[in-house]
């Protein structure tokens, strides 16, 4: 086991049958010491309130609020944190989701982190005992809800609704205790797989044919939190193929699902992924809000929008999805993804928080009212196969809790449970190197807010032109003059879909942050930046950097008293993750010099 789970191993007859049984059983395994009377009020959910101090707590919450509570206080006494006085506290979001995209064969989709937990030979297959330390995971950062299956469904994960229910009830029963319910991932056109001609969200013979799916499934699962829905989206079926809308699509299923307290989490994910390269008046990026805007209002009370922070897809930097700003009337779910796909695929260091703060920066907690990421974890022994992309996990759930968190305050936190040995220096010195990872990545990979110039398909390592002919919409457009596209009104007018005071930060140029400079304008390899270097000496300085950081990364980590069952993987995959940067740096500053014929200012080795 790994993450920050190592210290509080779980009696081997544990077998709580609530979650405040739970709370009690892990209070007593965790602090044996620690005086805690815990006083379980229902209504209170999953909130709790703490009072006393180290001599002696009283807890309350609701079932789930005691689980919390109760790992707030395993984790702050585990950090030598106790407090005196009260605390009362409350999860932002009623569903912190993770989304795992994981297949009935047992791989996974993007998964970095060995084989799926959940699933082997095309059926629910798992060991009892790792379900529950995933549930542990969860539960002591208060994540409450998990999406088990792939959003792409192919057969037969589609017996997940039909003979595979059984095995689903018995997995539902191993997360209960811990306060985690499961949902699904549908395939929207699984009705034909029954003898119903048509998948058309306004025939009745379809609708009938959920409901009484609904009826069953919750009859197996009476908590089943509700489907994932990947439609109209990269080969996944859809309402367009009967020439219905999205509203149409989610509220037949929201309909379903309703008289079971369900809801329906309909993925905004949805572009056409078969764009002529030549074509130039199709931007990707415009199209979930092309989509979606004019159906604000039109969405049943039990659907939630799931919405990628980004309106590309994961990229390292991405502005603001103007959907996440827009459609007032429409509840939304912000995605994450923890799966590092296009972020080092927890080879190379890439620690989040300090991303999501910007995004939170960028946009008021309470125009979302959930929050989803998809998984990083996989059955190797630590869970998350690098040692240390746990702390994505760990930040994650604290953040799903309260968006507000400060990422240097979380990340420590994580340090303090999982490296306990550490001196105040050291923790220091690991606390800064993760806090940086993610620049220094975006520093070898990605120039000033462009993307998608990794490797087609492996999206790992550099490959500029990659994608550049490709049907995907994702280019860069570089030529011997200029890189980047226009997204104002004199360009693709992306940028018009933000409200105006936001649009405002980007639309020039000369005011443009520099980190999306070329994700919003196109200009010359000449163009001056504010600090006065040129574009083209900013990227090849930018490249160098990430270099250097890089290696003094690694000499960071050699010099940190990592415990012997991480430190050789840590080690392993840090000199992987060099070799990476080199790769990246050489080809992207080759790849531009190529181009412009500018040399570096500074007469570093570019090859021509
Ligand atoms: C990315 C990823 C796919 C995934 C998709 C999604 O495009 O590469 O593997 O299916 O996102 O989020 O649905």
């Amino acid at each position: 086991m790994n993450a920050w789970l190592n210290r509080f191993p779980l009696s081997a007859s544990a077998d709580p049958a609530s979650p405040s049984e739970t709370a009690a059983l892990e209070l007593s395994g965790a602090c044996p010491d620690l005086k805690v009377s815990l006083n379980l009020q229902k209504e209170m959910g999953d909130r709790f309130s703490i009072s006393g101090d180290p001599s002696g707590y009283h807890l309350s919450g609701g079932e789930t609020g005691l689980l919390y509570g109760a790992w707030h206080l395993i984790l702050s006494h585990a950090a030598n944190d106790l407090c005196s006085g009260s605390v009362e506290s409350a999860p932002r979001y009623a569903l912190r989701m993770i989304n795992c995209w994981d297949n009935p064969d047992g791989s996974i989709e993007r998964g970095y982190s060995g084989r799926s937990l959940f699933f082997r030979d095309g059926k629910l297959s798992y060991d009892p005992s790792r379900i529950q330390t995933l549930a542990r995971l969860m539960a002591s950062v208060g994540l409450n809800t998990l999406c088990i299956n792939n959003v792409n469904v192919r057969f037969p994960a589609q017996k997940l609704l039909e003979e595979d229910l059984p095995d689903l009830a018995r997995l539902a029963a191993l997360f209960r205790p811990y306060g985690v319910r499961l949902m699904l991932s549908v395939d929207f056109s699984q009705p034909m797989r029954h003898g119903v001609p048509t998948a058309d969200p306004l025939d009745a013979q379809v609708q009938a044919w959920w409901a009484e799916t609904a009826r069953r499934v919750w009859t197996a699962v009476p908590d089943l939190a509700g489907f994932l829905v990947k439609a109209d989206s990269e080969g996944q079926p859809g309402p367009f193929t009967y020439g219905r809308n999205h509203a149409d699509g989610a509220n037949m299923l929201a309909q379903a699902v309703r008289p079971f307290g369900g809801v329906i989490v309909w993925r905004c994910f949805v572009y056409n992924c078969r764009q002529d390269w030549r074509d130039t008046a199709t931007d990707r990026p415009k199209a979930p809000w092309n989509l979606y805007a004019p159906l604000d209002g039109c969405f049943a009370e039990n659907v939630i929008l799931q919405v990628k922070n980004g309106p590309f897809d994961f990229q390292v930097r991405e502005p603001l999805s103007p959907l996440l700003l827009g459609m007032p009337k429409t509840q939304k779910a912000l995605e994450l993804q923890l799966a590092q796909e296009y972020t080092g695929q927890q080879i190379d260091l890439f620690t989040m928080a300090p991303m999501w703060k910007e995004i939170f920066e960028d946009m008021p907690e309470d125009r979302i009212s959930a929050i989803a990421a998809v998984s990083n974890w996989g059955d190797d022994e630590n869970y998350t196969g690098h040692p240390l992309a746990a702390v994505n996990l760990f930040t994650y759930g604290l953040l799903a809790w309260n968006p507000s968190i400060d990422p240097r305050q979380a990340v420590s936190r994580w340090i303090a449970l999982t490296y306990p040995g550490f001196t105040a220096g050291e923790h220091t010195l690991l606390t800064d190197l993760l806090l940086s990872s993610r620049r220094t990545y975006e520093k070898y990979t990605a120039p000033l807010g462009i993307g998608w110039m990794v490797t087609p398909h492996t999206h790992y390592g550099p490959n500029p032109s990659g994608y550049e002919y490709d049907l995907w919409g994702t280019y860069h457009k570089a030529n011997h003059e200029a890189i980047g596209i226009d997204r104002t009104a004199g360009g693709t007018d992306y940028l018009s879909q933000y409200p105006a005071d936001f649009a405002q930060k980007y639309a020039s140029p000369e005011q443009c942050p520099d980190l999306y400079l070329l994700f919003f304008h196109r200009l010359p390899y000449t163009w001056r930046m504010r600090d006065g270097r040129t574009l083209i000496q900013r990227i090849y300085d930018d490249h160098f950097e990430g270099l250097a950081e890089t290696r003094a990364m690694r000499d960071t980590l050699l010099s940190l008293p990592f415990p012997e069952e991480d430190r050789p993987e840590i080690l392993r995959r840090m000199d992987r993750q060099l070799a990476n940067a080199r790769e990246w740096c050489d080809v992207i500053n080759t790849f531009l010099y190529r181009l412009s014929g500018i040399p570096d200012e500074h007469g570093r080795k570019i090859y021509d």
